[in-house]
């Protein structure tokens, strides 16, 4: 924690990890827990998903997905967000540097802010905020992450079937670290949590006990 304008800072704590490993759980419950403000980052990529997939425009093409973070207002609850096609376009146009590029300024501006706050993504202890007090990086096995976004997917009533998921799980964690700007990968320094076996409440648990050893301040809290 630095200093702004000579005050004592607010923390800043990244969340990253992979599809469905439970890590915008985490982030939402430490951000309350914390008093701090979050932002899920992955909603920035969707929203530009979003608006390229409404007029029709290109995934494959880097310069339609850059336009499409054009005048980027959206509405978080708009349930087409988090629509499967929508999640594909987004692992798409999220590997465009260009694309990348146009978000990183709100996001830097929002880890910035003297509070301090909570963000969640795929490389905010490596891109967007390397100075995070506390990075955690949130995983679990395939197939527990498949079954999760399954039962998500079927409590949205929508129609899925756990191998298709699956499959779509891998090639997204594929894209995602296989991309050649800001990959998915932990930094050296963050603190890894597995949630393979843990329920919500168990992980939210465990990721307060992480917070609070490595940040003293936030038992004050
Ligand atoms: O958790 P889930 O993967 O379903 O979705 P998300 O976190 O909302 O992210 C949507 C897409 O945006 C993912 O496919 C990521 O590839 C991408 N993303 C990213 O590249 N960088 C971020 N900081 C956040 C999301």
């Amino acid at each position: 924690m630095g200093l702004v304008d000579g005050k004592k800072k607010g923390p800043v704590i990244a969340v990253d990890g992979p599809a469905a490993s439970g890590k915008g759980t985490i982030a939402r419950a430490i951000a309350a827990r914390f008093s701090l403000p979050h932002m899920d980052t992955g909603l920035l990529y969707r929203a530009v998903a979003l608006n390229l997939w409404r007029w029709g425009g290109n995934p494959t093409s880097e310069f339609e997905a850059l336009r499409a973070c054009d005048d980027l207002g959206f509405d978080p609850s708009d349930a087409e967000l988090r629509s499967e096609p929508v999640s594909k376009i987004a692992s798409m146009i999220s590997s465009y540097p260009s694309v990348r590029t146009a978000l990183l300024e709100r996001q830097q501006d929002f880890a910035r802010q003297a509070g301090g706050a909570v963000l969640d993504g795929r490389d905010i202890g490596t891109v967007i905020a390397p100075d995070s007090d506390v990075k955690l990086f949130v995983t679990a096995s395939p197939e527990v992450r498949a079954r999760r976004r399954l039962k998500e997917l079927v409590a949205r009533g929508m129609n899925a079937h756990y191998h298709d998921v699956l499959a779509d799980i891998r090639s997204r964690d594929e894209r995602d670290s296989g991309r050649a700007v800001a990959p998915l990968k932990p930094s050296p320094d963050s603190l890894m949590l597995d949630t393979s076996d843990l329920s919500p409440e168990q992980a939210i648990a465990e990721a307060e006990k992480l917070v609070r050893e490595r940040l003293p301040v936030a038992n004050e809290r």
